[in-house]
């Protein structure tokens, strides 16, 4: 079996790393793996290549830094000539980028399998371009592979699989697999680490694109930094709005984006994570660490309903409030949100069924 995989972005090298490691133990399938470029800084996407082994792409489409439908368009008309040539039996694809949608259209009209990986997640916010890429990906994807038993709710309340024979499966998180297996590789990022210190990112376009909400989240951060330290690895989207913006960020550590084990690391040794990540939520989770996300809404509410994440969005109040309520909230960790490390195997087993 021929197995296509098409990733992009910085959280689908970290997704797709896991599911590529299973793909590699089988004797009867072949991955070929197509980057698109979306994101393409050495440290937003080669040191995930290097550092968690990634089989190298079988090719680089080099398509980035275009608005959403010169992008997506792009990617679209180059993923078709790749699917062309290879002729897949499956396309694999992750998430919610435009590198999801594109590599799911693409596979779709040329009458190519799609499995998604990470299926059924909603934030119910029509105005994120994420949003409107996993829902339309669910709604043509053969393999809806759901982390968590909302995400299979969220899929049939829609009526997916009704009237086709797309096939819903809950297999767990493929982020819990990466989190379990390079836990014991975390690298201390080479910088001088303040202890007790709150780990915090922001990239997310509804903040990022809003002078607004961006100058309360980072006002808020600023005065936490006064009580905490704040490290804020700081996404190449978020930096250039905040040169041109002249954003304070005077008392935040602010440094690049690191790769995944120097991420470990500070997720092991952080006391908080503040965050408008959609990995990052999961991963406070995974290293029993709790969340204040910088977000209106999430897509993973389970961790909402147990307390362990903060939804606040860019209220400067809320936010200082819910940095001193979470950064000393003791909880118990031991709760099975996720699966047990084994999403990936459950994802191969599922396609070989097919
Ligand atoms: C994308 C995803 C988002 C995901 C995020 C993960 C879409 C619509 N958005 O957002 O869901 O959470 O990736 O990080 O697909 N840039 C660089 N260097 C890079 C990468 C990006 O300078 O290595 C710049 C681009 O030139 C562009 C900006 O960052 O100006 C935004 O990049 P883009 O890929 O469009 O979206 P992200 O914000 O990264
Ligand atoms: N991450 C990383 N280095 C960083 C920031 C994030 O390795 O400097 C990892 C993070 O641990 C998580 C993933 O990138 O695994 C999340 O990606 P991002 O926040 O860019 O996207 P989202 O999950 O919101 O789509």
């Amino acid at each position: 079996m021929k197995l296509c995989s098409i990733i992009g972005a910085r959280p689908q090298f970290i997704k797709a790393a896991a599911v590529s490691r299973e793909i590699a133990q089988q004797p009867n399938m072949k991955e070929i793996i197509v980057h698109t470029g979306q994101h393409f800084d050495a440290n937003m996407s080669q040191i995930f290549f290097e550092q968690m082994q990634i089989p190298k792409p079988d090719y680089n489409l080099a398509i980035n830094s275009l608005s959403h439908g010169a992008m997506t368009g792009r990617m679209i008309e180059k993923i078709e000539e790749v699917l062309l040539k290879e002729k897949p039996d499956w396309v694999m694809v992750y998430g919610d980028t435009n590198s999801t949608i594109a590599g799911s259209l693409a596979a779709k009209k040329l009458n190519i399998k799609v499995a998604h990986v990470e299926a059924g997640l909603r934030s119910y916010n029509r105005k994120m371009p994420e949003e409107i890429n996993r829902i339309l990906t669910d709604k043509i994807s053969d393999l809806l592979l759901c982390p968590t038993d909302q995400a299979v709710k969220n899929l049939k309340d829609e009526g997916i699989g009704k009237h086709s024979l797309a096939k819903i499966v809950k297999c767990g998180d493929v982020m819990h697999d990466a989190a379990l297996f390079y836990a014991k590789m975390a690298r201390k990022p080479l910088i001088d680490l303040p202890a007790n210190f709150i780990l915090a990112t922001v990239h997310r376009a509804e903040n990022t694109d809003d002078p607004q909400r961006l100058n309360s989240i980072f006002k808020a951060l600023e005065i936490v930094s006064n009580e905490t330290p704040v490290v804020l690895p700081l996404h190449p989207r978020t930096r250039k709005i905040i040169v041109q913006q002249q954003i304070e960020t005077r008392g935040l550590l602010l440094i690049d984006p690191v790769g995944y084990l120097e991420m470990i690391y500070l997720l092991q040794h952080c006391q908080l994570v503040m965050t408008d990540s959609g990995g990052l939520q999961k991963e406070a989770f995974f290293f029993r660490k709790p969340c204040v996300t910088l977000r209106d809404e999430t897509e993973w509410v389970e961790l909402v309903e147990n307390g362990f994440n903060k939804v606040v969005g860019s209220n400067f109040d809320k936010i200082i409030t819910e940095y001193k309520t979470m950064k000393n909230k003791k909880m118990n960790y031991d709760i099975d949100l996720y699966g047990n490390g084994t999403a990936s195997e459950n994802i191969i087993t599922e396609i070989l069924k097919l």
